[in-house]
C-alpha cells in the first residue's frame, strides 16, 4: 500500500495532537489527584541513552553531592539519578529513595543490586506525609517529580522539616515533561515553604534550582 505525502502528514499531525492533548489533560488532572508516571514507563528512564538525553550526570553535578552526605530523593522511579548518587556520597554517605509506587521501588531495588550499591534504601510513601524525623538529611532533591504531586506545598513543607539546618533542597525540571514546573513556580513554592534561594543552573527547558533551609 502506498501512502500519499498528504496522508502521511495528516496522520503524523493527528498523532502529535493526541500526544499534546493527553499531556495537557495529565498535567491538569495531576493538580487535583495523584496520577504518577506509570511503572510501565520506567524503561524510558533507564539506560545510557536516556542518561545522555536527560542529563543525569549534569543534574547530579548541579545538586552538588559530596562524600559522607545523607541524601533523600523524592520520586526516584527506577533510580536513574539515585543509583549514581549512591556512588557519589561514598565513603560514609547514604541515599534514600521515597516513592509512592511499589512497582518503581521494586525496579529501583533490582537495579541497585545489579549495580552493587549497598548504601541505598527504598521507602514507599507519599511525599506529602511525614516519614522522617526532623533534621535527617543534608540534601533532598526532586527531578521531574514536583508537578506530579497534587499538594506540592505540603511536600516541600515535609522536606523543610526533614532537612538539617542549612541543608539543600534541589529541584530539577525538564521540558517537555507533562508536569514541568517553571523556575518562577519552583521559587515561589520553595520560598513559601521557608527556603532561601541559593542558585539556579541551566536554561528554562532544563534547570536545577537549589535552595537552603533558612
Ligand atoms: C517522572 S518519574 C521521575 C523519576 C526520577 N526522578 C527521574 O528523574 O528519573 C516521577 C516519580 O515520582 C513518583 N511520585 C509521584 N508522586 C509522588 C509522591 N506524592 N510521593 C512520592 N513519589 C511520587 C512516581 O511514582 C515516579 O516514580
Amino acid at each position: 500500500m502506498v501512502i500519499s505525502p498528504m496522508t502521511f502528514f495528516v496522520v503524523v499531525g493527528l498523532l502529535l495532537l493526541v500526544l499534546v492533548v493527553a499531556n495537557l489533560w495529565w498535567r491538569r488532572e495531576s493538580r487535583r489527584r495523584s496520577l504518577p508516571c506509570p511503572t510501565w514507563l520506567a524503561g524510558f528512564l533507564e539506560g545510557s541513552l536516556m542518561d545522555w538525553v536527560l542529563g543525569t550526570q549534569t543534574t547530579l553535578d548541579r545538586i552538588g553531592l559530596r562524600p559522607g552526605q545523607r541524601v533523600l530523593e523524592v520520586g526516584p522511579g527506577p533510580g536513574r539519578l539515585l543509583i549514581p548518587a549512591a556512588h557519589r556520597v561514598l565513603p560514609g554517605g547514604e541515599v534514600i529513595g521515597l516513592d509512592i509506587q511499589p512497582g518503581m521501588l521494586e525496579r529501583l531495588k533490582t537495579r541497585a543490586a545489579q549495580a552493587g550499591v549497598s548504601n541505598l534504601t527504598a521507602i514507599q510513601g507519599d511525599a506529602t506525609q511525614p516519614h522522617f524525623p526532623p533534621d535527617s538529611f543534608d540534601v533532598i532533591y526532586f527531578c521531574t517529580v514536583l508537578g506530579e504531586i497534587p499538594n506540592r506545598e505540603a511536600a516541600l513543607r515535609e522536606c523543610y522539616a526533614a532537612l538539617k539546618p542549612n541543608g539543600i533542597l534541589s529541584v530539577t525540571e525538564i521540558f517537555p515533561d507533562p508536569h514541568y514546573q517553571s523556575r518562577a513556580t519552583v521559587k515561589r513554592l520553595a520560598e513559601a515553604a521557608g527556603f532561601r534561594p541559593e542558585v539556579i543552573y541551566g536554561h528554562w527547558y532544563f534547570f536545577t534550582a537549589n535552595f537552603a533551609k533558612a
